[in-house]
């Protein structure tokens, strides 16, 4: 269990709550918003003004500098509702170390953790009944950062908004993965800003993704910007293969550091699992999957929990992968997180932060 230091926040909360016109049996990701959010202001070289207001548009000037040059970042995490009516967020200071790395590389101001876990527990403690109690079922939790400045010159916005919304949500993904192994087009070079959560890596991948799509494919299989050799994440999650007894996930600065693959990272370990965070080659993993090593592959991440990868394309052919139904080591580990998570069980490495 943790504790952060909350900030002086001002709340106005709705007249009419939207939540009887709910159906939580019926969640499509991102599509349902909660009561209210949170929106703080950056001027003056200090954040100021953090209030909890209703959900609402926003008035924006034409020459808003993020609609013009991109410094847009975000965040994504869940809260969680145990049996006992508790709601817990899962690891929010990795998301708020995470969100200050891709702030500093696109010349953005830091948020400090009185106001984004703060913040965070007071807007979810004030919508706690917006949390879904099913498995499965979570609150997914969308903080973000624009810069605001009205001025069309290339140069660091003087003004900044850093707002959080959330939503209940059910899995992002119903079903196995088919992933193409991408060979031409390019989501992050070395150097460049692959490991921040900005707005461009993800606005760069909808064309690649909708040209694999057309080939039947769900998603893509990122590999690096050189030689397109070595495999890196896929657009919306991170990647773990297991061979034998060891867990692989590859590593580099050009992929985003996710919190969920992390996680699986650390508690394989504890398991006695040995991990390897490390370059994985296409090669190497086609080889492994047609002499059966590769048992198990899946996307790890906060709206794609676990997903199981059953497909892989490459240069035109297909790869099949194991019956997700036999994958030990991710059904296991699946378990477990959702076991930790719901709170049924002990949370022996304090992930779990209460909002009480
Ligand atoms: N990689 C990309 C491109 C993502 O969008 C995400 C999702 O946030 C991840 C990896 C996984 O990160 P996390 O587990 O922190 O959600
Ligand atoms: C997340 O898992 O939180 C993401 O940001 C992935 C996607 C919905 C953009």
């Amino acid at each position: 269990m943790n504790e952060a230091a909350t900030t002086a926040i001002r709340v106005e909360q709705t007249q009419q709550s939207r939540l009887p016109q709910v159906d939580f049996n019926n969640l499509k990701f991102g599509q349902i918003l909660s009561d209210h959010m949170l929106v703080a202001e950056y001027a003056n070289g200090h954040w100021e003004d953090v209030s909890i207001v209703p959900y609402g548009n926003l008035s924006l000037s034409p020459a808003t500098s993020a609609l013009h040059y991109g410094q847009a970042i975000f965040e994504g995490l869940k809260a969680y509702k145990f049996a006992d009516g508790t709601v817990s967020m899962f690891r929010p200071d990795k998301n708020n170390e995470r969100f200050n790395k891709s702030a500093l590389r696109l010349e953005m101001p830091e948020v400090p953790e009185e106001i984004f876990i703060g913040g965070l527990k007071a807007l979810i403690d004030l919508d706690r009944d917006w949390v879904p109690s099913t498995t499965g079922a979570s609150l997914y939790i969308r903080p973000f950062m624009f810069g605001t400045e009205a001025a069309l010159g290339v140069h660091p916005s003087d003004s900044y908004k850093f707002i959080i919304i959330t939503g209940p949500v059910g899995a992002y993904y119903n079903k196995p993965l088919r992933l193409k192994v991408e060979t031409h087009f390019t989501r992050a070079a070395e150097g460049g800003v692959g490991f921040s959560k900005n707005a461009g890596n993800y606005a760069l991948s909808l064309h690649p993704t909708r040209l694999a799509q057309e080939e039947g494919f769900d998603q893509l299989m990122w590999t690096d910007a050189k030689e397109h050799k070595y495999v890196e994440e896929a657009g919306t999650a991170n990647l773990v293969f297991r061979v034998g007894d060891t867990i692989i996930t590859p590593s580099a600065d050009t992929i985003l550091h996710g919190i969920t693959r992390r996680t699986i990272v650390e508690i394989a370990r504890h398991w006695g699992y040995q991990v390897e965070e490390r370059k994985v080659s296409v090669k190497e993993l086609i080889d492994g999957i047609e002499n059966g090593s590769v048992t198990e592959a899946f996307a790890a991440g906060t709206a794609a929990t676990l997903t199981p990868i059953t497909e892989l394309g490459y240069e035109g052919k297909r790869y099949t992968l194991s019956d997700p139904a036999t994958r030990e080591f991710s059904n296991k580990v699946l378990q477990y997180l959702n076991d930790l998570r719901y709170g049924r069980i002990d949370d022996e490495f304090g992930w779990n932060y209460l909002v009480d």
